[in-house]
């Protein structure tokens, strides 16, 4: 029987420059889509998968992301004495108790291995899950659930893959296959951002459920790709040593909000799944592809 995993570490210090103007302000993890922002849509995928410590690695200019999960008195009560229920119902979910969420300082970007770790000594012995907020999933269950059930059967380590075009491999950690069960996929190797000869086009996704042993990898604090302390080689180490990692193919559509074109992407597949705004948002949308058309 695998011990539960009940925490995960939330990576949150990166600038977002990608998204810049709009980061020079906000939290990129701030951003919504749709009227959630994205630390929500991971929050609550680590909560429907049984996690119950939150731990959020952050740098400066990231106070507007502690404030989101306060409570915020003064609005609830002008909410409660208007008789809006609906809206306080949604604020509730932005509340965390007491406890349950912990912020450490990553005072230095020195690659999201070097992230994960400044979070050891509130992980300890433990296995633990990392999410990583860029990468949104629409899964059903949630990836973060299907990837702890899966890790049951398994143990070990475990990430969240998807075929990506060979082409595009260079973007990501990218699993070596020494067996592959369909579903459950167990890795010989995994490498970061390989600038040629990808030992397969099976991409890691920023979903992870890990060994505590990951963590003492992590002290060598060795240099990866771009000079960054991976993640990535520090669970590449875990087989090197004889522990198993598998890759979970996971079952969703994952989009990539680092990135313009995925934040669109994702904008627009959330309001098509939403009750409230599909049919206009449709309507909207075929109007415009129509238009495009006629004017080509
Ligand atoms: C990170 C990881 C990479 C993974 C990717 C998934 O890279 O280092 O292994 O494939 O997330 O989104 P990043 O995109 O932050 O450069």
């Amino acid at each position: 029987m695998q011990r539960k995993v009940t925490k995960a570490i939330f990576p949150v210090a990166g600038l977002g420059t990608r998204f810049l103007p709009a980061t020079k302000s906000i939290p990129k993890e701030i951003m919504t889509l749709v009227d959630r922002p994205l630390i929500q849509y991971a929050i609550d995928e680590a909560r429907a998968a049984g996690i119950k410590e939150f731990i959020f690695v952050t740098s400066r200019g990231k106070g507007a992301l502690e404030d989101y999960f306060d409570h915020a008195h003064e609005l609830e009560n002008t909410l409660r004495k208007s008789g809006k229920d609906d809206l306080l119902e949604l604020l509730r979910h932005t509340n965390m108790e007491s406890g349950a969420i912990a912020y450490i300082r990553q005072h230095k970007a020195m690659g999201l291995g070097h992230a994960v770790w400044c979070a050891r000594r509130l992980i300890g012995d433990e296995p633990f899950a990392v999410v990583l907020t860029d990468d949104v999933i629409a899964g059903d269950p949630p990836c973060l659930q299907q990837m702890i059930e899966a890790h049951h059967e398994t143990g070990g380590s475990m990430v969240a893959t998807m075929e990506v075009p060979m082409e595009k491999t260079r973007s990501y950690g990218v699993l070596d296959i020494a067996e592959d069960m369909g579903a459950i996929v167990r890795a010989r190797g995994m490498v970061e951002k390989p600038k040629e000869n990808p030992p397969s086009n099976l991409a890691v996704i920023g979903r992870y459920i890990l060994a505590p042993t990951v963590m003492e990898n992590l002290n060598k604090l060795k240099q990866g790709a771009g000079g960054e302390i991976q993640l990535t080689d520090a669970i590449a180490d875990e087989i090197e040593e004889g522990r198993p990692v598998f890759g979970l193919r996971f079952r969703g559509q994952r989009y990539d909000c680092g990135s313009k074109a995925g934040f669109l992407q994702a904008t627009v597949a959330f309001g098509l799944a939403r009750d409230d705004l599909k049919d206009e948002f449709a309507e909207y949308l075929h109007d415009v592809i129509a238009m495009r058309k006629a004017a080509e």
